[in-house]
């Protein structure tokens, strides 16, 4: 049976491909996701991938696939650094049983001092950063490889 993996991407990265094309590369999220899509079919996932700029909706999915019991890839941009509102409902999510991994496309660790903490990152699963695109593959890989 295909599992539905959530794929979700915070505030501005609806403008990648023509966003800081030096940091996060020149492919469009929507190219991004599509490559992913097949990415997943190779590992028998789907992915329902969204984007957002606004939390109250990004909350919103978290606590969807709390209650649908569904596993999360997220990135979550800028809230990263700062919203207790997101690392809250992830907590909520990974409380009620799924995985979440948290992905960046570039290394915050290497960046600015302000992208150095993540709220998120001590209630998620696992974190995979720096990689591209690549980043939210593999976090596709690390869900597949925790299954039972
Ligand atoms: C990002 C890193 C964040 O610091 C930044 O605010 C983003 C993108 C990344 O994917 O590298 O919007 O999450």
């Amino acid at each position: 049976m295909t599992k539905n993996v959530l794929v979700l991407s915070g505030p501005n990265l609806a403008a990648l491909g023509s966003r800081e094309p030096e940091i996060y590369g020149s492919v469009t999220l929507a190219d991004m996701m599509g490559q992913l899509s097949l990415v997943a079919a190779d590992l028998g996932l789907s992915v329902d991938a969204r984007q957002t700029n606004d939390e109250s909706e990004l909350v919103g999915w978290l606590h969807e696939a709390a209650n649908a019991g569904l596993d999360v890839v997220l990135n979550p941009a800028a809230f990263t650094h700062y919203s207790y509102a997101v690392r809250d409902a992830c907590a909520h999510l990974v409380g009620m049983g799924s995985s979440l991994i948290e992905v960046h496309l570039s290394n915050p660790a290497a960046r600015e001092t302000f992208r150095h903490t993540s709220v998120v990152s001590g209630v998620a699963t696992g974190t995979i950063a720096g990689f591209g695109a690549r980043s939210y593959e593999l976090a596709l890989q690390a869900l597949v490889s925790r299954e039972p």
